[in-house]
């Protein structure tokens, strides 16, 4: 898409939209990060076959501490990295209760990642929202990470609005550190390195990619009952998590068997429905495709919890 303005990609985000903006790392694709609606659509664009959490992106740490446990030494980190390096690190934190932020987004995780970029056009945008951007690269699952505005054309198709800021100084993915456990753990390497970390405290890295596949990290949201996919009738007990034309369902995902709106439904109604009241959750049969197959694969990994 061409010439997309400032005042447009502010209106898309604000409706619950999808922008690709420019950030000094890659560019991300970008939705407002308080909605499973717009999330949701980030997913389905991006075409994963799994749920990955995502960075939050914000203008401040003030925004920050709305919904996130800012320690002192993250304070520390993101006014010195942040503010007075202009370096791209984000910075996981632990959140506080009864958080705003979406729950897809977060992949139903009780940690959520930060990050300010240090770009004129992404900060610019995100002081004028009053919500945080949740951001994925801006490109398809497994194709190369996008540093110009043509890349993302390339790779996600005309369909997808760019804000053009240009090609992205850095060109690298932030490094992510983990401060939940208010020590320094460096998750994924970026720019920042460990040695610029170090006179903050001792700075571990993990290195198996457990950030790569999230899915595999062991705090991952499962619920408390057992539960169990590809149900057609429901059991004596159970609570039913239906999908599409389905008269016995204790909460629908999507009765329209939208495959996007069931994504964004899919953490909330989990949380939901998981009562103890009932003695397990059924789930209706998702059809495997397009965004279809993440929520597949998040419900295998909920059974496999069981
Ligand atoms: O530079 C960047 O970080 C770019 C630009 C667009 O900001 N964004 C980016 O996002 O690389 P993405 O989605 O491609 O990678 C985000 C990584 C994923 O590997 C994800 O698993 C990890 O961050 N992540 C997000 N939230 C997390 C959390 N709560 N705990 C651990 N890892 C998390
Ligand atoms: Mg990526």
């Amino acid at each position: 898409m061409v010439s997309f303005s400032f005042e447009s990609a502010l209106e898309y985000l604000n409706n619950f939209n999808v922008v690709a903006i420019p950030t000094e790392t890659v560019y991300g694709l970008a939705a407002n990060g308080l909605s499973d609606q717009a999330v949701a659509k980030i997913y389905s664009l991006k075409n994963r076959p799994q749920f990955n959490p995502l960075i939050m992106h914000v203008p401040s740490i003030e925004m920050v501490e709305n919904w996130a446990v800012v320690t002192k030494l993250a304070r520390k980190l993101m006014q010195e990295f942040w503010y007075e390096r202009g370096a791209s690190i984000s910075f996981v934190l632990n959140l506080k209760e009864n958080h705003p932020l979406s729950l897809l987004a977060l992949a139903g995780l009780g940690t959520v990642a930060v990050r300010r970029p240090n770009h004129e056009v992404a900060i610019k945008i995100l002081e004028n929202l009053n919500f945080p951007l949740a951001a994925p690269s801006a490109n398809r699952s497994n194709s190369l990470s996008p540093t110009s505005a043509y890349h993302v054309l390339q790779s996600l198709g005309e369909h997808v609005p760019v804000l053009d800021g240009g090609n992205c100084a850095v060109g690298l993915e932030s490094t992510i550190v983990d401060l939940t456990q208010d020590k320094i753990t460096i998750l994924r390497l970026g720019s920042v390195t460990a040695l610029d970390l170090a006179e903050f405290g001792t700075a571990n890295t993990i290195t198996d990619g457990a950030v790569k596949a999230p899915g595999m990290l062991k705090r991952h949201y499962a619920p408390n009952l057992t539960l169990k996919m590809n149900v057609i009738e429901k059991e004596p007990g159970m609570a039913l998590l239906g999908f599409g034309n389905c008269k016995d369902a204790d909460l629908n995902l999507s009765e329209s068997a939208n495959l996007v709106e069931a994504a964004a439904n899919l953490f909330s109604y989990l949380h939901k429905i998981d009562d103890a009241s009932f003695s397990s959750i059924g789930v209706s049969p998702i059809p495997n495709h397009g965004i279809g197959e993440a929520i597949n694969d998040r419900l295998k990994r909920a059974c496999s919890n069981n």
